[in-house]
């Protein structure tokens, strides 16, 4: 290995920049050093939030870019802006997305989800009953201590598709334990087709969906998908057309 390859290696300034230094243009040393260190951390940032992206494991990638936000109907409390900055997140405050079928709640979640990757925060991405089978496993097998402290470690957790499979009572039981570690602490984006006061139906039992339910919306922005069914839609037009 050359020695510029393998001191590039060593400091982990990543291989593009052995790609870009010889298109760089310079006044003196110091300029194209400046430079050099430039590319190399914007390189850095890159990985970094590719990483993020990578780490949130979304379900499927979607983003603002193809979200028409026309018919997205927002509580005072929240815009636009704010969603995509992510300022709720700095706050810890929640969103909850109720509405029906093919509505956009995963679409708007994921959304948020990917810019706040781009601007610095930790993401996951949740089936809910993806993370139950996980916090099922984790404690069968002794590891729900770490598995919980991993969970810790994110800014922003999407829990989707609350209520549309049985928890269980074992499964309500951990769910609880996740919403008290991040009350006041994180930031949760929860998205259902159930209404509240029909929620004791998921976890069945009356104390610990009022304690869940509480520690939700104590610092939560409800939004209520209102608007069409895209799916229905979609699938209508092709049909037609
Ligand atoms: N406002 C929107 N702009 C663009 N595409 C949308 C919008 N709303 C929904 N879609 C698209 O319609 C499909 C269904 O949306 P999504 O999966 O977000 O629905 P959902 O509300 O999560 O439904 P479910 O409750 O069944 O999970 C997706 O392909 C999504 O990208
Ligand atoms: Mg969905």
């Amino acid at each position: 290995m050359e020695e510029l390859e393998l001191y590039c290696k060593k400091l982990r300034l990543g291989r593009e920049i052995l790609e870009e230094f010889e298109d760089i243009e310079f006044i003196n040393n110091k300029d194209f050093l400046t430079q050099i260190l430039k590319k190399s951390y914007q390189n850095l940032e890159i990985r970094r939030k590719n990483r993020r992206i990578r780490d949130a494991k979304f379900e499927i990638l979607k983003t603002f870019e193809n979200f028409d936000s026309k018919e997205l109907d927002l509580p005072e409390t929240l815009n636009l802006h704010k969603l995509k900055t992510g300022s709720f997140i700095e706050k810890n405050e929640n969103l909850i997305f109720y509405g029906g079928s093919g509505r956009g709640k995963t679409h708007l979640a994921t959304a948020i989800g990917f810019e706040a990757c781009n601007h610095g925060k930790s993401v996951r991405f949740f089936k809910v009953p993806t993370l139950i089978s996980e916090l099922l496993e984790a404690r069968e097998t002794g590891n729900l201590g770490k598995y919980l402290k991993k969970l810790k470690k994110f800014d922003l957790i999407i829990l989707d598709e609350l209520g549309y499979v049985p928890l269980g009572e074992r499964g309500a039981e951990l769910f609880f334990q996740v919403i008290a570690d991040c009350y006041e602490r994180k930031s949760l984006i929860i998205t259902t087709n159930i209404e509240f006061s029909k929620w004791v139906g998921i976890f069945m039992d009356k104390k610990i969906t009022t304690a869940i339910l509480d520690r939700i919306i104590h610092h939560g922005h409800v939004v209520i998908f209102t608007g069409s069914n895209y799916r229905m839609n979609n699938a209508l037009s092709n049909v037609n057309s």
